[in-house]
């Protein structure tokens, strides 16, 4: 019983992007971007995130190769499947590959891949990646078109743009998680996993995950590290934690 619950219940996973940010806007090595993720493993997370840029306006190709080294839980790494992101992935072999269809300069990921335009493309990358041991996730947002061109790459799992759901919550909850719920049954009755990630947070974190219990992921970034300046960063993991266990 404790098993199945413990296959049932939703990771966290931190993304850790903005612990580089602040560290690069010195020239030293504080905050340290490995001893955070350590940390993170140490107060619950059961994964890291990381997003490499090109530009490596936050985490660098090099802290990708050191992070890989330590941390013990899942190593997620996100990015548009660029020649170097492929490179990046074969070296280091995370749990999972995230791929984000946003180009090289965007500010941050803020829609989901079009799976029917790209499917050949990303039909490759996936084949690619898998063959290195890696699970790979495409991000989508709750389109059931989308999701279905999302299984013919072969993909094991979705990561659904939560960023929607997010800025609907505070107007009607119900209405927001709508299209998610569809997209969910829909990606589970094809048997792709579902993973959620974008402005998640400790309001709307709880209400996602009750209503899309098979959500296996959340990968967690800028709220988290807001809350934590707040309640320090083992409260904080604790605190989101207790929304992702509290069925
Ligand atoms: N998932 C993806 C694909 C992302 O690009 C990001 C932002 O880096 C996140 C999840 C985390 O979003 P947030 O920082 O809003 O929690």
């Amino acid at each position: 019983m404790l098993g199945i619950l413990h296959i049932l219940m939703t990771k966290l996973s931190v993304n850790i992007n903005k612990i580089a940010t602040i560290r690069n806007a010195r020239g030293n090595n504080n905050p340290d971007v490995i001893k955070v993720a350590l940390d993170c493993e140490r107060f619950g997370a059961q994964g890291i995130t990381v997003h490499p840029r090109p530009d490596e306006r936050h985490i660098r190709t090099q802290d990708v190769y050191d992070l890989k080294k330590k941390i013990c839980t899942e190593f997620n790494i996100e990015g548009y499947p660029n020649k170097r992101y492929l490179q990046l992935v074969k070296d280091t072999k995370p749990a999972q590959a995230t791929l984000v269809p946003d180009p090289p300069g965007a500010l941050t990921s803020n829609a989901g891949w079009d799976t029917k335009t790209n499917l050949l493309q990303l039909k490759d990358i996936v084949t690619e990646l898998k063959s290195y041991g890696t699970r790979v996730s495409i991000f989508l947002n709750p389109d059931l078109e989308m999701v279905e061109f999302a299984k013919l790459t072969g993909t094991d799992r979705i990561e659904l743009y939560t960023e929607p759901y997010a800025s609907n919550y505070h107007l009607d909850k119900f209405k927001a998680i709508e299209p998610y719920i569809l997209a969910s049954k829909y990606a589970t009755e094809l048997n792709i996993g579902i993973n959620a990630g974008h402005d998640l947070d400790l309001q709307n974190l709880k209400f996602l995950t009750d209503s899309i219990p098979q959500i296996k992921e959340v990968s967690i970034g800028h709220a988290l590290i807001c809350d934590a300046l707040y309640f320090g960063l083992e409260n904080t993991i604790q605190l989101y934690l207790q929304k992702l266990n509290s069925k």
